[in-house]
């Protein structure tokens, strides 16, 4: 089964609650949410209060990605803000077995991030313990760039991963999805795809939503 996560970063935050409506009917399994602090990336977000607006408007998962430093200190704020899935970055989390257990306690399904440079091979010590792994196809901070082109080559290598340990995370991708690549990265083998100026910033919110749908589940 593969799932559409659109992120609400580029959504119109004054009609959030439409935007999701329009997404929610338009084929979106998960709703991604960017959670940025202007230290782990050069923008800033919102934080758990959004978060828990957004809860309000969808049955849909949560799907949280934090892109700030010491997510430890937050992640029982975001879980009971509403997130259902909390993913960490690998390059910020020193205890990254601990914190990936803290998740799992507190009721959520656990996801590590890499970074476009972090190798797909850092994960081998953690992976079997993890339910998602997001592997982040450009430099996080902002919607809108450009998709990094070896990404599809790490895809594979994180599928490989997974036969290799017998593990059963999903594998998302994030940043740079379009009609143009979807399919391609799914023939990679991605589970989970976010996908925020290709939906948000359509003129048809719905019909692009829809038709990345259905270039997945092909
Ligand atoms: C970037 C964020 C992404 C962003 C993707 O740091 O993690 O989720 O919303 O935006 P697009 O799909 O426009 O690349
Ligand atoms: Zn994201």
């Amino acid at each position: 089964m593969k799932l559409l996560a659109p992120s609400i970063l580029s959504a119109d935050l004054s009609n959030l609650a439409q935007q999701i409506r329009l997404v929610e009917m338009s084929g979106a399994d998960w709703i991604h949410c960017d959670i940025m602090d202007g230290h782990f990336v050069p923008n800033i977000t919102f934080g758990p209060v959004v978060v828990k607006a957004v809860k309000k408007c969808t049955k849909l998962p949560l799907d949280v990605h934090l892109m700030i430093e010491n997510p430890d200190l937050f992640l029982e704020d975001f879980r009971n803000a509403g997130a259902d899935i909390i993913s960490v970055h690998f390059e910020e989390v020193i205890h990254l077995n601990r914190t990936i257990n803290r998740i799992k306690e507190i009721g959520a399904k656990a996801g590590v991030v890499i970074n476009p440079s972090t190798p797909v091979s850092s994960l081998v010590d953690i992976a079997e313990y993890i339910d998602l792994l997001l592997i982040m196809t450009v430099n996080p901070g902002f919607g809108g760039q450009s998709f990094i082109s070896n990404s599809e080559r790490r895809i594979k290598e994180a599928v490989e991963l997974r036969k290799s340990l017998k593990a059963n995370f999903l594998i998302e991708v994030d940043g740079g999805i379009s009609s143009k690549n979807i399919s391609a990265i799914s023939k990679a083998g991605c589970d989970v795809f976010v996908a925020g100026s290709s939906i948000f910033n359509s003129d048809n919110i719905s019909a692009a939503a829809t038709e990345l749908k259905n270039l997945i589940s092909k």
